[in-house]
Order: structure tokens, then sequence, then C-alpha cells
């Protein structure tokens, strides 16, 4: 089998996999989710954890290094920590992220550290209550601010906060978050609404910008300093606070898209690979799994996913057209 990286039509080397779990989750941000969902996928459908680590154990054979894990909520999925542990044995992985509403982390973060989970990034777009229930349909916010609590206790070092970003909803939300990420001593950053929605509301107009979302910072805080970014493929662009007390950080694919140094690709629930969060075609990974077949070919069919990578998503291109899926039926 030829070890050769993996690279894309445009030579852009990929090191980096995003695996959703499940599609499932136990809240409902209007940003992502409907309010109702018709019909979530079968248990049979979902990729086994075996398989996942099968699929990891490949691609880590020709330079994938880091994992994110995502959902959906990853943590509705039984027992993640499970995977967790099969997945840092993987010959070549150097570290593993998961991306959690933070909801079920009171209860989950020990055995996450356990596992030896590497980092956690936690959703957080507001401190209040009344805008909680807005946004996700659902209650609880204090559950998010105890698991973060326990995230914290359970000896996570490097937690990160994000905070999805909407025009007219988000704008009061910004100020008090960075002062409780300063606070709890939590990197944050703040990510651009992308339209993923799957009630198919997004609208250029509800972009709350990059540009926008640092002017409320430095409202408050004073004039933000770029840090340079330790590699390329990082999508956030991070900041210093003017009095050195941590760290801010902006997201922006859609008022300046990064697409032109993404390392990454992702497999859905039911293991179709994709090559773009806004890719209009996916290849099918459970098949080659389920019918056990060499190594090879299963990294010819991540090859020919690459391949076929576009050099941007162009949200912006008048003939922009919208993915099936949303959000949690990707990964994020
Ligand atoms: N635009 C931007 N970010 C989104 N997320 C979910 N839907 C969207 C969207 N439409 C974010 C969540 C979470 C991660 C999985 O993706 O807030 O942090
Ligand atoms: Fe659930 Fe995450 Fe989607 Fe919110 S963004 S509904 S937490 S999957």
């Amino acid at each position: 089998m030829s070890s050769e990286p993996l690279r894309d039509g445009l030579g852009r080397r990929h090191e980096d996999l995003r695996i959703s779990v499940t599609d499932r989750c136990n809240i409902r941000c209007s940003y992502c989710m409907p309010q109702e969902v018709i019909q979530f996928l079968p248990r049979d459908q979902l990729l086994a954890y075996e398989e996942i680590e099968r699929f990891v154990t490949c691609v880590a054979a020709v330079g994938i290094r880091k994992l994110r894990i995502t959902g959906g909520e990853p943590l509705v999925r039984t027992e993640l920590s499970q995977l967790i542990a099969r997945l840092v044995q993987v010959p070549g992985i150097q570290d593993i992220a998961v991306t959690t509403n933070g909801i079920l982390l009171t209860e989950q973060a020990l055995a996450l550290r356990a596992a030896g989970l590497h980092r956690l990034n936690i959703s957080l777009d507001t401190l209040d209550e009344t805008k909680f229930r807005t946004i996700t349909r659902r209650t609880g916010v204090h559950r998010v601010l105890d698991g973060i609590r326990a995230a914290q206790a359970a000896g996570f070092d490097r937690i990160r906060l994000n905070a999805v970003a909407i025009k007219g909803l988000s704008e009061d939300d910004i100020i008090p978050l960075t002062e409780y990420a300063r606070q709890a001593g939590l990197e944050l950053r703040f990510i651009e609404f992308m339209p993923l929605d799957a009630d198919k509301n997004w609208q250029t107009q509800q972009v709350l910008t990059g540009s926008e979302i640092r002017a409320i910072i430095e409202s408050r805080w004073g004039p933000l300093h770029e840090k340079p970014r330790p590699h390329a493929s990082q999508p956030a662009r991070d900041f210093e606070y003017d009095d050195g007390r941590g760290r801010v950080g902006l997201i922006h694919p859609v008022s300046q898209p990064f697409c032109g140094d993404c390392n990454r690709i992702r497999l859905t629930a039911e293991g179709k690979l994709r090559n773009c969060l806004f890719s209009t075609q996916e290849w099918d990974v459970r098949e080659l799994l389920r019918q056990n077949v060499h190594q090879d070919r299963i990294v010819e069919l991540v090859r020919d996913c690459l391949h076929h990578k576009k050099p941007g998503h162009g949200i912006d291109d008048p003939n922009f057209l919208r993915p099936e899926r949303a959000m949690y039926q990707i990964g994020g």
C-alpha cells in the first residue's frame, strides 16, 4: 500500500479527521437542528466503535494525526469513553478532542479523562437562561456551567469554549462570555453563523461578522492583539487581551473564508466521508468496512474523496448550493 500522506487535488496535506458518532442531541440549537426531528439514524446504520477504530487505523497509516469527535452531541452515544480509549491507542494518532454541548460532562468528564482524551471544546453561546432557551429550545444553562467545572476538576487543562454568534441575537452575550471565560481561565472562540441550520433560515444578514464581534470585545477590553497562528490550517484567529490576561479567538468562515489551508476530512455517524462541511458529494466508508475489504481499498476511497475536494466552500457564490445535511448530521 502506498504510505504517501493524504493530499487533495490542490496538494493540501490532510492530517485532521472529524468523526461524528451520532446525529442525536439532548438540546435543539436553532442554528443546527430542527425543532422536531422526523427520524434519527437507526442504530444499525451508525458505525460501530470497532468500525470507527478500523477506519482510523487505516487513515493514521497515511498521515491522519488529529481526531475530533463530534455529533449531534457525542456524549449521548453509549460509553463514548470506550471509543476514546480505543482511539488513543491507534499508532500515529497524536491528539484527540471532543466537541460537546457540555450537558453530560458532569457525569462523564472523569471517564473521558481517564480514557486518555486530550482536549475538550464546549459550546456555550450565552450565560443567560432565558437566552439559552431561545437558542436551544431547552432549559438548563446551569448544566453546561456545571459540566465545565466538572471538566476542569477532572484535569482537562485545554478546555475551549465555542460560541456561535448571530446578528440580532448574540450581541449582548459577547461581553459576559468574555468576562466569564477570563475569570474561569478558559479560551473562548466566537464562530460566525454558517448556512448549516436544519430550518434553512440562514441569511447573509444574520451573520455577525468576526470584525463586528471584535469591535464589541474591544469596546470592553481595549485593543486585541493578534497572535501568530501555530498552524496555517487553524481556522481561528487568536488574540491576546490588552492586559495580557487570556485569549479570545474569532472563526470567520463566512466573512473571511480560510478554506485555502484546510486539512480536514469528515466522517458522518453513518460512515459517509465528506471532504468539506459544505460538500454535496459523499463517499461510503461503511459499505467497505462491512465488506471487510483490505486497508488499501479504504485508503483508496479516502484519496478519491480528497481528489474531489474543491478549493473553497463558495458560500458567497451566487450559485452556492447548501448541502442536504444540517450541522447535526455532519458534525462540525
Ligand atoms: N454555524 C456555525 N457554527 C455552528 N455550530 C452548529 N451549527 C452551526 C452553524 N450553523 C457549532 C456549534 C458547535 C459546533 C459543533 O458547531 O456551536 O460548537
Ligand atoms: Fe446539539 Fe450541537 Fe446541534 Fe446544538 S449545535 S443542537 S448542541 S448538535
